[in-house]
């Protein structure tokens, strides 16, 4: 069958890569893409939030699947635009998607699933959340800004001034848009982030290998929250007796809760996980892949990717048994210099050779373009580079080594991407 993947970044450059891999996919393409994703598809000029032209090319191409990387177009109603013209497509509707799409929704289902995660008040008048901060909180505390915010809705503030300028910022200055009509007021927990994806039919979870993110810009944890500077898969303190925990009280209840709500989730469920002292708990949800989490976890995925969607859209996800390889992945982010503020585009890159028939090494692109023939930078995230090992040391050994291949004036990167493994 031909496949769409729409997206452009890094995940959406795994997805590809791994879609390429089965004997089912034919011609695939990608909208729009980037200059990475052309080695395995066809990039087609249509933006992700395009959702009509993206359903005529999908219907006027003979695509037999549509697989909808990103978050936007998902907690926009892309499937069910998809879906009213009779095309497949992988990912979940829009009234499924809102466990994304609004922290405050997911909050409250949480509570009311009696699913861990962290005591929280929702708030849409800034004046009353105000009155909460000054009388109720204890600090630190978390404020969440209800929808999507590429990741940067979030604000940790140790002290009640820093908070006051958090409602300010998210509710009354607007600084992540409509994102900050409705406001999360969260508990402040600490302990091990993980980040599991799984999928989901509607009905049946099937949990991938864990991961975890370093959302931070600088090394030690420091700087600006990003989208994400690198990642490792598994996580070592993600434990079986963890696992087996989270199955009972999170996975399966999450996905029990969507449907007894009357909004059945198809596609990638990502929960984002606190391994706290009292029990693993629900720090957000996300309704796609993580990015740059996929491109650990599907370099280690055994299924073919397109077997295990179609279940998904069938509904007989049952019927799978996901497996992964007993390895380990470490992708390290080549960023632009000042990347997640000001930083140049346009640098021209080189190095991609090295990566040609190396068995477990990867180069996923994350924003570059083509220029007269050349690639260039064209984003703060401009690569990843995966590679994997037999443990996770020699994987993070072999990822930096990696990084040396690739070329480009302003390459920035952290240097501890996995470093916490050490203590594991
Ligand atoms: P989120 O987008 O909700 O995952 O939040 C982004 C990051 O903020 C998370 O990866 C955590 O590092 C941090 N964070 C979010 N919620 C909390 C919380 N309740 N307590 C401590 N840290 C949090
Ligand atoms: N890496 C985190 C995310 O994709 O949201």
């Amino acid at each position: 069958m031909n496949v769409l993947i729409v997206g452009s970044g890094g995940r959406e450059h795994a997805i590809a890569w791994s879609v390429a891999k089965s004997p089912l996919a034919d011609k695939i393409y990608c909208a729009p893409g980037n200059a990475g994703i052309e080695e395995y598809a066809e990039c087609v000029p249509i933006g992700a939030m395009e959702f009509e032209k993206l359903a005529e090319f999908a219907a006027s191409h003979d695509i037999g699947l549509t697989i909808v990387g990103m978050d936007d177009p998902l907690v926009g109603g892309i499937v069910d635009v998809f879906e009213e013209k009779g095309l497949r497509v992988f990912g979940p509707r829009k009234n499924a998607a809102i466990l994304e799409g609004s922290k405050a929704f997911s909050k409250d289902l949480m509570k009311k699933y009696h699913i861990p995660t962290a005591a929280y008040e929702n708030f849409t008048d800034p004046e009353k959340a105000l009155e909460y901060l000054r009388t109720e909180a204890s600090f630190p505390i978390v404020l969440k800004a209800d929808g999507l915010a590429l990741g940067k809705g979030v604000l940790i503030c140790q002290d009640l001034a820093e908070a006051e300028e958090g409602v300010r910022e998210i509710m009354q200055d607007k600084k992540f848009g409509s994102a900050g009509n409705t406001m999360v007021i969260e508990e402040f927990m600490t302990g091990r982030e993980v980040s599991v994806l799984s999928f989901v039919d509607g009905k049946t979870i099937r949990p991938m290998t864990s991961a975890q993110d370093h959302k931070r810009a600088q090394d030690g944890d420091k700087g600006l929250n990003t989208g994400g500077m690198g990642t490792f898969s598994p996580s070592p303190f993600y434990t079986e007796e963890i696992d087996a925990y989270c199955m009972e009280h999170i996975f399966q209840p999450t996905v029990d809760a969507m449907a007894a709500e009357g909004r059945p989730f198809q596609g990638i469920i990502f929960f984002g996980l606190m391994l706290t002292q009292n029990g693993p708990k629900v720090l957000e949800y996300n309704a796609r892949f993580g990015d740059p989490e996929a491109q650990v976890v599907l370099p280690r995925m055994k299924n073919d990717i397109l077997e295990v969607m179609e279940a998904c859209v069938d509904g007989c996800l049952d019927q799978i048994d996901l497996q992964f390889e007993d390895n380990a992945a470490v992708c390290v982010v080549l960023a632009s210099e000042g990347y997640p503020v000001h930083y140049e585009k346009g640098i021209p890159m080189s190095g991609f050779e090295n990566f040609k028939d190396k068995e477990g090494f990867y180069c996923f692109h994350a924003g570059t373009k083509r220029v007269d023939g050349r690639i260039v930078t064209n984003g703060g995230r401009v690569v990843g580079i995966t590679a994997t090992g037999r443990t996770l040391p020699e994987a993070r050994a072999n990822a930096y080594e990696a990084t040396e291949w690739i070329r480009f004036d302003n390459k920035y990167m952290r240097h501890d991407i996995g470093k916490a493994i050490d203590e594991a």
